[in-house]
Formats: structure tokens, sequence, C-alpha cells
């Protein structure tokens, strides 16, 4: 299997603006200025603590890809993102073992334009992966 390195946890919330008040009271730093992900239709703020990185991300609209989501979910994390240093490689490499993709790898705005992809596994759920 591919040797892949955590990057973030994606955390699901209902609005950024409140999210980050409250994940800053607990001392979690902004790592840089909201994005907005105008593919996914998303606002996105990297924080991070204790060498931890979480991804808040919040809908834009009622048509966001995390609308859905959302309703089930709540506000709570929903996603590790790892990273890799040869993306197609480690993609197909996912592929041939049981992970199955939620979308075309999609530039991400929030993280410099690298790429990444969302897939789902069938005994631990959705991961992404992200491209150097
Ligand atoms: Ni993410």
């Amino acid at each position: 299997m591919p040797t892949l390195k955590v990057h973030h946890i994606g955390y699901l919330v209902k609005k950024i603006d409140a999210a980050i008040q409250a994940f800053t009271k607990l001392d979690y730093v902004t790592m840089q200025p909201t994005v907005y992900d105008e593919i996914r239709k998303v606002h996105i703020c990297f924080m991070q603590k204790d060498g931890y990185v979480i991804e808040l991300i919040a809908p834009a609209s009622e048509d966001s890809v995390v609308s859905g989501l959302i309703k089930k979910c709540k506000n709570s994390p929903y996603h590790i993102c790892y990273e890799s240093a040869d993306f197609d490689k480690d993609y197909q490499m996912l592929m041939d073992n049981g992970y199955a993709s939620i979308d075309a790898p999609t530039p991400a705005p929030a993280l410099s334009g690298r790429r990444v992809v969302f897939l789902m596994n069938a005994s631990m759920g959705m991961i992404e992966l992200l491209g150097p």
C-alpha cells in the first residue's frame, strides 16, 4: 500500500465564522484567511493546534457538496486527508485496494490548487487524497 501522510482532519461546520471563534477559544490558530471554493460551494478555513491541522468546511449554499452530509452529521469531523508524493500512483493503488472514487480529482483552491480526490472505503468511510 502507498506511503501516505496525514495532512488534516476535515471538520464539517454549519457556520464558518462561529466555528472559527469556537476553535480559537480552544487555542486553535487560523493558518490562512477563509477561502471560498467555488467548485464545491463551501467556505474553508485551516486551523492548527499542537501540530494537528483541521479543515473547517461550511456550506456556502443549498447545493454545496456538503449540504446533504451536514443534515446527517451536523457539526462533526468527517474525513482524514492523506498527502501523497505521487498522486496518480497512490490514487490508482487505492482504487485497486477497495477504495471507490466519489468524485474526479480536482484542484483545491484552499490548498494552492493542489489536486484532491475523495474516496470511499467500505470498512473505513471517506478519505481525501491530496497531491504534492
Ligand atoms: Ni479536506
